[in-house]
Protein backbone atom coordinates (compact mmCIF):
# COMPACT_ATOMS: atom_id res chain seq x y z
CA UNK A 1 0.00 0.00 0.00
CA UNK A 2 0.78 3.94 -0.26
CA UNK A 3 2.35 5.46 2.55
CA UNK A 4 4.24 8.62 3.56
CA UNK A 5 7.18 8.22 5.49
CA UNK A 6 9.38 10.49 7.23
CA UNK A 7 13.11 9.81 5.79
CA UNK A 8 14.90 13.08 7.73
CA UNK A 9 13.82 15.14 10.33
CA UNK A 10 13.64 18.52 9.60
CA UNK A 11 12.37 19.68 5.87
CA UNK A 12 8.60 19.07 4.99
CA UNK A 13 10.91 17.08 1.79
CA UNK A 14 12.20 14.95 4.17
CA UNK A 15 8.98 12.56 3.50
CA UNK A 16 8.42 10.73 1.15
CA UNK A 17 5.49 8.44 -0.94
CA UNK A 18 6.48 5.06 0.08
CA UNK A 19 5.51 1.35 -0.70
CA UNK A 20 4.30 -0.62 2.58
CA UNK A 21 3.35 -4.11 3.39
CA UNK A 22 -0.75 -4.07 4.10
CA UNK A 23 -1.16 -4.42 7.64
CA UNK A 24 -2.12 -7.34 9.63
CA UNK A 25 -4.44 -6.85 12.64
CA UNK A 26 -2.58 -7.90 15.98
CA UNK A 27 -5.14 -9.26 18.88
CA UNK A 28 -7.02 -6.24 19.67
CA UNK A 29 -6.65 -4.24 16.87
CA UNK A 30 -8.89 -3.53 13.74
CA UNK A 31 -7.61 -2.29 9.87
CA UNK A 32 -8.68 0.60 8.61
CA UNK A 33 -9.08 1.37 5.05
CA UNK A 34 -8.69 5.22 5.09
CA UNK A 35 -11.08 7.82 4.14
CA UNK A 36 -9.69 10.84 5.56
CA UNK A 37 -6.54 11.23 7.30
CA UNK A 38 -5.97 14.00 10.00
CA UNK A 39 -2.77 16.43 9.70
CA UNK A 40 -2.28 17.20 13.50
CA UNK A 41 0.23 20.63 14.26
CA UNK A 42 2.35 17.52 16.52
CA UNK A 43 3.30 15.65 13.31
CA UNK A 44 4.31 18.87 12.13
CA UNK A 45 6.44 19.08 15.77
CA UNK A 46 7.89 15.60 15.39
CA UNK A 47 9.01 16.18 11.48
CA UNK A 48 10.59 18.64 12.47
CA UNK A 49 12.67 17.46 15.25
CA UNK A 50 12.71 21.06 17.41
CA UNK A 51 11.24 19.21 20.67
CA UNK A 52 14.71 17.31 20.96
CA UNK A 53 14.65 13.24 20.67
CA UNK A 54 11.28 11.80 20.98
CA UNK A 55 12.86 8.43 20.21
CA UNK A 56 11.26 8.61 17.05
CA UNK A 57 13.57 7.13 14.38
CA UNK A 58 13.91 7.52 10.24
CA UNK A 59 11.13 5.44 8.18
CA UNK A 60 8.27 6.81 10.49
CA UNK A 61 4.89 7.08 9.06
CA UNK A 62 3.67 10.11 10.42
CA UNK A 63 0.36 10.87 11.46
CA UNK A 64 -2.27 9.85 14.42
CA UNK A 65 -5.41 10.12 13.24
CA UNK A 66 -7.99 8.88 10.57
CA UNK A 67 -11.44 7.86 9.48
CA UNK A 68 -12.56 5.06 7.27
CA UNK A 69 -13.77 1.72 7.18
CA UNK A 70 -13.22 -1.37 9.46
CA UNK A 71 -11.92 -3.63 6.81
CA UNK A 72 -10.33 -6.73 9.12
CA UNK A 73 -10.24 -7.14 12.92
CA UNK A 74 -7.23 -8.94 14.69
CA UNK A 75 -7.93 -12.00 17.61
CA UNK A 76 -10.35 -10.86 20.37
CA UNK A 77 -12.37 -7.81 18.31
CA UNK A 78 -15.64 -8.73 17.75
CA UNK A 79 -16.04 -9.20 14.30
CA UNK A 80 -19.23 -7.13 13.79
CA UNK A 81 -16.34 -3.60 13.94
CA UNK A 82 -16.21 -5.30 10.01
CA UNK A 83 -17.83 -2.72 7.80
CA UNK A 84 -18.38 -0.24 10.06
CA UNK A 85 -16.75 3.65 9.59
CA UNK A 86 -14.93 4.92 12.18
CA UNK A 87 -12.69 7.26 13.85
CA UNK A 88 -9.64 5.94 15.26
CA UNK A 89 -6.18 7.21 16.98
CA UNK A 90 -3.33 5.03 15.17
CA UNK A 91 -0.28 6.69 17.76
CA UNK A 92 2.91 5.77 16.57
CA UNK A 93 2.01 3.02 14.07
CA UNK A 94 1.06 5.88 11.68
CA UNK A 95 -1.75 7.59 9.72
CA UNK A 96 -0.69 8.55 6.41
CA UNK A 97 -1.15 5.36 4.69
CA UNK A 98 -3.77 3.68 2.76
CA UNK A 99 -4.81 0.78 5.50
CA UNK A 100 -3.92 2.29 8.68
CA UNK A 101 -3.93 -0.23 12.02
CA UNK A 102 -5.54 1.29 15.10
CA UNK A 103 -6.43 -0.77 18.92
CA UNK A 104 -10.01 -1.30 18.62
CA UNK A 105 -10.28 0.26 22.13
CA UNK A 106 -9.17 3.69 19.92
CA UNK A 107 -11.51 3.64 17.48
CA UNK A 108 -15.14 5.21 17.98
CA UNK A 109 -18.10 4.74 15.35
CA UNK A 110 -19.33 7.55 13.33
CA UNK A 111 -22.44 9.49 14.27
CA UNK A 112 -24.38 9.27 10.89
CA UNK A 113 -24.15 12.33 8.52
CA UNK A 114 -20.56 13.08 9.88
CA UNK A 115 -17.71 12.82 7.52
CA UNK A 116 -14.61 11.24 7.46
CA UNK A 117 -13.00 14.72 6.78
CA UNK A 118 -14.59 16.46 9.82
CA UNK A 119 -13.97 13.58 11.96
CA UNK A 120 -10.48 13.58 11.62
CA UNK A 121 -10.41 16.95 12.09
CA UNK A 122 -11.78 17.27 15.67
CA UNK A 123 -11.42 13.60 16.67
CA UNK A 124 -8.12 14.29 18.79
CA UNK A 125 -8.55 18.20 18.94
CA UNK A 126 -12.01 18.57 20.52
CA UNK A 127 -11.32 16.16 22.95
CA UNK A 128 -8.07 18.14 23.73
CA UNK A 129 -9.61 21.33 23.92
CA UNK A 130 -12.40 19.92 26.34
CA UNK A 131 -10.38 18.46 28.42
CA UNK A 132 -8.52 21.45 29.00
CA UNK A 133 -11.07 23.40 30.01
CA UNK A 134 -12.28 20.51 32.54
CA UNK A 135 -8.73 20.62 34.23
CA UNK A 136 -8.92 24.11 34.69
CA UNK A 137 -12.77 24.72 36.14
CA UNK A 138 -13.70 26.42 33.83
CA UNK A 139 -17.32 27.73 35.34
CA UNK A 140 -19.54 30.03 33.71
CA UNK A 141 -19.29 33.36 34.08
CA UNK A 142 -15.34 33.43 33.51
CA UNK A 143 -13.16 35.14 31.05
CA UNK A 144 -10.84 32.65 28.98
CA UNK A 145 -7.51 33.33 26.91
CA UNK A 146 -6.74 30.80 23.77
CA UNK A 147 -3.06 31.39 22.93
CA UNK A 148 -2.51 30.03 19.41
CA UNK A 149 -6.29 29.72 18.48
CA UNK A 150 -6.15 29.45 14.81
CA UNK A 151 -5.51 25.62 14.84
CA UNK A 152 -8.06 22.93 15.04
CA UNK A 153 -7.34 22.60 19.18
CA UNK A 154 -7.76 26.41 19.51
CA UNK A 155 -10.84 26.34 17.14
CA UNK A 156 -12.54 23.41 19.55
CA UNK A 157 -11.41 25.99 22.66
CA UNK A 158 -13.47 29.00 21.40
CA UNK A 159 -15.94 27.08 20.54
CA UNK A 160 -16.07 25.03 23.54
CA UNK A 161 -15.33 27.81 25.84
CA UNK A 162 -18.08 29.78 24.75
CA UNK A 163 -20.74 26.54 24.89
CA UNK A 164 -19.46 26.65 28.52
CA UNK A 165 -20.87 30.19 29.65
CA UNK A 166 -17.52 32.04 29.64
CA UNK A 167 -17.94 35.95 29.68
CA UNK A 168 -15.06 36.74 27.29
CA UNK A 169 -13.46 34.46 25.05
CA UNK A 170 -10.12 36.12 23.93
CA UNK A 171 -8.05 34.62 20.86
CA UNK A 172 -4.43 35.03 19.91
CA UNK A 173 -3.97 34.98 16.04
CA UNK A 174 -1.48 36.63 13.20
CA UNK A 175 -3.54 38.14 11.17
CA UNK A 176 -6.72 40.21 11.22
CA UNK A 177 -8.75 37.83 8.58
CA UNK A 178 -8.26 35.25 10.83
CA UNK A 179 -9.77 36.98 14.03
CA UNK A 180 -12.94 37.69 11.95
CA UNK A 181 -13.40 33.88 11.77
CA UNK A 182 -12.79 33.15 15.18
CA UNK A 183 -15.34 35.83 16.24
CA UNK A 184 -17.52 34.20 13.98
CA UNK A 185 -16.75 31.32 16.11
CA UNK A 186 -17.61 32.97 19.20
CA UNK A 187 -14.66 34.80 20.40
CA UNK A 188 -15.14 38.20 21.80
CA UNK A 189 -11.45 39.25 21.91
CA UNK A 190 -8.94 39.28 18.94
CA UNK A 191 -5.34 39.60 20.25
CA UNK A 192 -1.92 39.87 18.16
CA UNK A 193 0.52 36.90 18.87
CA UNK A 194 1.77 38.93 21.93
CA UNK A 195 -1.34 39.22 23.57
CA UNK A 196 -1.65 43.05 22.39
CA UNK A 197 -4.40 44.90 20.30
CA UNK A 198 -7.88 44.11 21.80
CA UNK A 199 -8.27 47.30 23.30
CA UNK A 200 -11.75 46.25 25.11
CA UNK A 201 -10.05 43.20 25.91
CA UNK A 202 -10.16 41.60 29.67
CA UNK A 203 -6.29 42.64 31.49
CA UNK A 204 -6.46 39.56 32.80
CA UNK A 205 -8.11 35.71 32.22
CA UNK A 206 -9.76 33.46 34.97
CA UNK A 207 -8.29 30.35 32.19
CA UNK A 208 -5.43 30.28 29.51
CA UNK A 209 -5.33 27.30 27.01
CA UNK A 210 -1.63 27.63 25.75
CA UNK A 211 -0.98 25.54 22.76
CA UNK A 212 2.18 27.70 22.00
CA UNK A 213 4.65 27.63 24.63
CA UNK A 214 7.90 29.10 24.23
CA UNK A 215 9.66 32.14 24.88
CA UNK A 216 6.11 34.39 25.37
CA UNK A 217 5.17 31.61 28.13
CA UNK A 218 5.70 33.90 31.33
CA UNK A 219 4.17 37.36 29.97
CA UNK A 220 1.28 35.43 29.31
CA UNK A 221 1.36 33.83 32.91
CA UNK A 222 1.39 37.45 33.75
CA UNK A 223 -2.06 37.85 32.32
CA UNK A 224 -3.70 35.37 34.79
CA UNK A 225 -6.16 36.98 36.97
CA UNK A 226 -6.09 35.92 41.30
CA UNK A 227 -6.63 32.04 41.15
CA UNK A 228 -6.48 31.94 36.91
CA UNK A 229 -5.52 28.48 36.04
CA UNK A 230 -2.94 28.62 32.62
CA UNK A 231 -3.17 24.72 30.87
CA UNK A 232 -0.61 24.07 28.58
CA UNK A 233 -1.83 21.52 25.60
CA UNK A 234 0.84 22.05 23.08
CA UNK A 235 3.91 23.91 22.44
CA UNK A 236 4.44 24.58 18.67
CA UNK A 237 7.32 27.50 19.73
CA UNK A 238 9.15 25.37 21.86
CA UNK A 239 9.53 24.93 25.48
CA UNK A 240 9.18 28.06 27.52
CA UNK A 241 12.27 29.56 29.19
CA UNK A 242 13.57 26.72 32.05
CA UNK A 243 13.20 29.75 34.98
CA UNK A 244 9.40 30.32 33.82
CA UNK A 245 8.13 29.09 37.02
CA UNK A 246 9.75 31.91 38.65
CA UNK A 247 6.86 34.31 37.28
CA UNK A 248 4.46 32.18 39.00
CA UNK A 249 6.18 32.38 42.32
CA UNK A 250 6.95 36.08 41.58
CA UNK A 251 3.37 36.48 41.87
CA UNK A 252 2.71 34.62 45.01
CA UNK A 253 -0.35 36.35 46.37
CA UNK A 254 -2.27 35.61 43.18
CA UNK A 255 -2.48 32.19 43.78
CA UNK A 256 -2.36 31.11 40.14
CA UNK A 257 -1.84 27.87 38.70
CA UNK A 258 0.06 26.26 35.69
CA UNK A 259 -0.81 22.77 34.70
CA UNK A 260 -0.50 20.73 31.51
CA UNK A 261 -3.19 18.32 29.86
CA UNK A 262 -2.04 15.29 27.65
CA UNK A 263 -5.14 13.00 26.42
CA UNK A 264 -3.04 10.54 27.40
CA UNK A 265 -3.41 10.62 31.10
CA UNK A 266 -7.33 10.94 30.31
CA UNK A 267 -9.01 7.83 31.21
CA UNK A 268 -9.46 6.11 28.25
CA UNK A 269 -13.74 5.39 29.10
CA UNK A 270 -13.68 9.13 29.53
CA UNK A 271 -11.54 10.51 26.48
CA UNK A 272 -14.27 7.61 24.55
CA UNK A 273 -17.57 9.22 26.17
CA UNK A 274 -16.27 12.88 25.47
CA UNK A 275 -14.94 12.22 21.69
CA UNK A 276 -18.35 9.97 20.96
CA UNK A 277 -20.72 13.14 22.02
CA UNK A 278 -18.20 15.96 20.21
CA UNK A 279 -18.77 13.56 17.02
CA UNK A 280 -22.40 13.51 17.35
CA UNK A 281 -22.62 17.10 17.85
CA UNK A 282 -20.68 17.95 14.91
CA UNK A 283 -22.88 15.60 13.21
CA UNK A 284 -25.72 18.02 14.83
CA UNK A 285 -23.97 20.95 13.62
CA UNK A 286 -23.48 21.84 17.21
CA UNK A 287 -19.68 21.80 16.78
CA UNK A 288 -17.60 22.98 13.42
CA UNK A 289 -15.21 21.15 11.74
CA UNK A 290 -12.67 23.69 9.99
CA UNK A 291 -11.18 22.12 7.13
CA UNK A 292 -8.43 24.12 5.48
CA UNK A 293 -7.86 22.16 2.71
CA UNK A 294 -8.43 18.55 1.65
CA UNK A 295 -5.11 17.39 -0.34
CA UNK A 296 -4.36 13.91 -1.72
CA UNK A 297 -1.75 11.34 0.64
CA UNK A 298 0.93 11.75 -1.76
CA UNK A 299 1.15 15.58 -1.07
CA UNK A 300 1.62 15.27 2.19
CA UNK A 301 4.82 17.14 2.60
CA UNK A 302 2.93 20.12 0.19
CA UNK A 303 0.09 19.84 3.97
CA UNK A 304 3.42 20.50 6.10
CA UNK A 305 4.73 22.96 3.78
CA UNK A 306 1.76 25.16 4.34
CA UNK A 307 2.18 23.94 8.04
CA UNK A 308 5.61 25.52 8.56
CA UNK A 309 4.43 28.80 6.07
CA UNK A 310 1.09 29.18 8.86
CA UNK A 311 -0.99 29.42 6.79
CA UNK A 312 -3.50 27.11 7.61
CA UNK A 313 -6.75 27.79 9.50
CA UNK A 314 -8.06 24.86 11.62
CA UNK A 315 -6.98 21.70 9.43
CA UNK A 316 -5.37 19.98 6.33
CA UNK A 317 -6.96 16.66 5.79
CA UNK A 318 -5.67 13.88 2.96
CA UNK A 319 -7.14 11.47 1.36
CA UNK A 320 -5.43 8.46 -0.17
N1 LIG B 1 -2.37 17.90 24.78
C1 LIG B 1 -2.59 16.91 23.94
O1 LIG B 1 -3.05 15.82 24.29
C2 LIG B 1 -2.30 17.16 22.49
C3 LIG B 1 -2.86 16.33 21.50
C4 LIG B 1 -2.57 16.64 20.17
C5 LIG B 1 -1.72 17.71 19.86
N2 LIG B 1 -1.19 18.47 20.86
C6 LIG B 1 -0.30 19.60 20.59
O2 LIG B 1 -1.05 20.66 20.04
C7 LIG B 1 -0.20 21.42 19.19
C8 LIG B 1 -0.85 21.58 17.84
O3 LIG B 1 -2.15 22.15 17.97
P1 LIG B 1 -2.94 22.69 16.70
O4 LIG B 1 -2.89 21.64 15.62
O5 LIG B 1 -4.24 23.20 17.13
O6 LIG B 1 -2.03 23.93 16.35
P2 LIG B 1 -1.43 24.45 14.97
O7 LIG B 1 -2.47 24.37 13.94
O8 LIG B 1 -0.12 23.78 14.72
O9 LIG B 1 -1.11 25.97 15.38
C9 LIG B 1 -2.11 26.81 15.91
C10 LIG B 1 -1.79 28.25 15.65
O10 LIG B 1 -0.75 28.72 16.50
C11 LIG B 1 -0.16 29.87 15.90
N3 LIG B 1 1.30 29.72 15.93
C12 LIG B 1 2.05 28.86 15.22
N4 LIG B 1 3.35 29.01 15.51
C13 LIG B 1 3.41 29.99 16.43
C14 LIG B 1 4.49 30.62 17.12
N5 LIG B 1 5.76 30.27 16.89
N6 LIG B 1 4.19 31.58 18.01
C15 LIG B 1 2.92 31.95 18.25
N7 LIG B 1 1.85 31.40 17.59
C16 LIG B 1 2.10 30.42 16.71
C17 LIG B 1 -0.65 29.92 14.47
O11 LIG B 1 -1.71 30.88 14.38
P3 LIG B 1 -1.45 32.42 14.03
O12 LIG B 1 -0.47 32.49 12.89
O13 LIG B 1 -2.80 32.93 13.66
O14 LIG B 1 -0.90 33.04 15.28
C18 LIG B 1 -1.26 28.54 14.28
O15 LIG B 1 -2.27 28.53 13.31
C19 LIG B 1 1.13 20.70 19.11
O16 LIG B 1 2.06 21.32 19.98
C20 LIG B 1 0.79 19.30 19.60
O17 LIG B 1 1.88 18.67 20.18
C21 LIG B 1 -1.48 18.22 22.15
Amino acid sequence: MRAVTIQEFGDPSGMVVSNLPTPVPEPGQVVIENEAIGVGGVDAVIRRGTLGDWGFSTGLVPGSEVAGTVTAVGAGVDGSWVGRRVWAFTGTSGGYVEQAVARVDDAVELPAGLSATDAVTLGSSAPVAHFALAHAHLAPGESVLVRGAAGSIGIAAVELAVRGGASAVAVTTSSAERGDRLRELGATHVLDRSGGGGSAAPAAYDVIVDIVGGAGTPEFIDRLAPNGRMIAVGAIAGMPPADFGGRLLAAFQQSRTFGTLSLDSVPAPALAAVRAEQLAAAARGELHAVVHDVLPLDQAAEAHRQMDAGTVFGRIVLVP
